[in-house]
């Protein structure tokens, strides 16, 4: 059996296997061994990488002097590294991750093209031009997407925007491209400190570009970086024609498009927009006053009333992911469910801090699919609900997202969870949401408060139930 039969072989199945896991991942009920997988492809892409480097290229081209302690300490640092933070993550730091890692893979098509321009192996016109095509697209993912970590991780907290932005971005832009241009016309043999300026231009692009951009707008940059870096993968896969590389870089990069524009829907924006308009900024100085008080009631109360309601919507959000809330509140859900209650959970598509973290937590407590549903969905059903309980979520039931221009959320599709009969809010205290603005909601007339961590509140709720004494029903929930 010849390498090469062995390599191809490989990267097939990896290439294979990478299709049929994001296919899987497309429910939840096969997520995970989607995700097992493409995993298993992944692992074979690295060794048919290998094979492919040991046995075709370091022999076919001597003087590269394919470093292999090299290799092996960039692998055994990757494994690692990927190893713990994927095991210790705290499930509210994921967006974070994503975002490293989406750099991570930007950072390496660029420096596959880097190395790819440095040794002068690609001469031809075509060649050159999707090599710095998947460097200039690789290099802005890398920088743009470390930007983002730092804004979701809070180490960085405030857009940053100076006077001529726009303008300073399209000239680094447009100064990165022309010495794309002249490198093209040179045949690749432009020199290696025009090639560092070019990674320069680009890198810096990155940064530029996301700087200005809002707190609440990042699900839709990681996002966009996401299909960015899958197609700087695919282009660069192609200089180097390996198919494996080719298709999780296509993969990843129309799964990544669809997500951004499905993102950029649910914020009811467009993609340009996000990209190039100031919203997401912290406006609280222009937040007009609301009328009403807040109202806090005990959490044992909230809980008899929705006991002996008919009908229930839950409305969880980031706090009940903080809290690590989700077995308490499926248990308080099966004790009304016994009792006859109807209870619905109604899931907002950026509630939390990453796409689907909500479906997560309520799969992780075996709460059935077929009482979640998506805003599309449940929204025309709040105005005919006895009770909502909202559980630390905030902006994605904020009515100024309807009414409020000045607000940060304006414009964003929200729970309708204003028009239920009566609401319950589960919260620690006054805290804002991520948009970093007061909620009109809280304070309405059918609203109250039930003040506490999610966690701790659920169990007092539970446990009011229970003391209603209709032992026989209720104990078997
Ligand atoms: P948020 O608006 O962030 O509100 C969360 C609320 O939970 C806060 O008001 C906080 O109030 C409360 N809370 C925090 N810890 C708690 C705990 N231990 N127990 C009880 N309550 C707790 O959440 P949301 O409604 O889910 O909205 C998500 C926001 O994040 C949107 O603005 C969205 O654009 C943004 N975002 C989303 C994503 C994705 S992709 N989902 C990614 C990045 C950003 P207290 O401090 O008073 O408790």
């Amino acid at each position: 059996m010849s390498s090469h039969w062995i390599i191809d072989t490989g990267s097939f199945v990896a290439a294979f296997l990478f299709i049929y896991g994001l296919k899987r991942m497309s429910s939840p009920v096969t997520a995970h061994s989607g995700i097992v997988a493409a995993g298993i492809g992944m692992v074979l892409a690295v060794l048919a990488s290998l094979l492919y480097v040991i046995n075709v290229e370091a022999v076919a081209r001597p003087h590269l002097l394919v470093n292999f302690t090299l290799v092996a300490i960039a692998l055994g640092l990757g494994l690692g590294w990927g190893w713990r933070s994927g095991k210790t993550v705290a499930i509210t730091a994921m967006p974070q991750m994503v975002a490293l890692y989406n750099g991570m893979g930007g950072g390496a098509a660029a420096a596959i093209a880097a190395v790819e321009l440095v040794s002068g192996r690609t001469s031809g016109k075509p060649q050159l031009g999707v090599t710095l095509a998947g460097a200039l697209i690789g290099s802005i993912s890398f920088s743009g997407s470390i930007i983002a970590w730092a804004k979701l991780g809070g180490r960085i907290n405030n857009p940053w925007r100076i006077w001529g932005q726009q303008a300073l971005n399209s000239l680094v832009f447009l100064a990165t491209l022309g010495l794309g241009f002249y490198f093209i016309t040179k045949g690749g043999t432009a020199g290696n400190g025009a090639t560092a300026l070019f990674f320069v231009g680009a890198l810096l692009f990155g940064v530029l570009m996301t700087m200005p951009i809002g707190g609440a707008d990042m699900p839709v940059v990681i996002s966009l970086y996401n299909a960015f870096t899958g197609l700087a993968v695919a282009l660069e896969g192609f200089v180097l024609q390996n198919p494996a590389l080719m298709i999780a870089g296509m993969v990843v990069g129309s799964a990544g498009t669809l997500l951004t524009l499905l993102m950029a829907k649910a914020m009811n924006r467009s993609v340009w927009n996000v990209l190039f308009s100031n919203f997401g900024d912290v406006i609280i100085e222009q937040e007009r006053e609301i009328k009403g008080r807040l109202k806090p009631v005990e959490a044992s109360d909230a809980a008899v009333t929705m006991r002996y309601a008919g009908k229930v919507i839950i409305v969880p959000g980031y706090g009940l992911a903080a809290a690590q809330a989700q077995q308490k509140l499926y248990e308080f859900v099966k004790l009304l469910q016994a009792a006859g209650v109807d209870v619905k959970f109604a899931i907002h598509p950026v509630a939390g801090r990453m796409p689907g973290h909500m479906d997560v937590l309520l799969a992780e407590a075996g709460v059935p699919y077929d009482i979640i549903h998506d805003l599309d969905e449940i929204n025309d059903e709040f105005s005919s609900t006895d009770d909502v309980l909202i559980i630390g979520a905030n902006d994605v039931v904020n009515p100024a997202a309807r009414t409020n221009k000045a607000s940060p959320v304006y414009g964003m599709p929200i729970l309708n969870a204003d028009q239920a009969h009566q609401v319950y809010v589960i919260k620690r205290g006054q805290g804002r949401g991520y948009a970093g603005v007061e909620n009109e909601l809280f304070y309405a007339d059918n609203c109250n408060m039930v003040y506490g961590d999610a966690q701790a509140v659920l169990v007092t709720m539970i446990q009011a139930i229970k003391d209603l004494g209709e032992g026989a029903i209720l104990n078997a929930a």
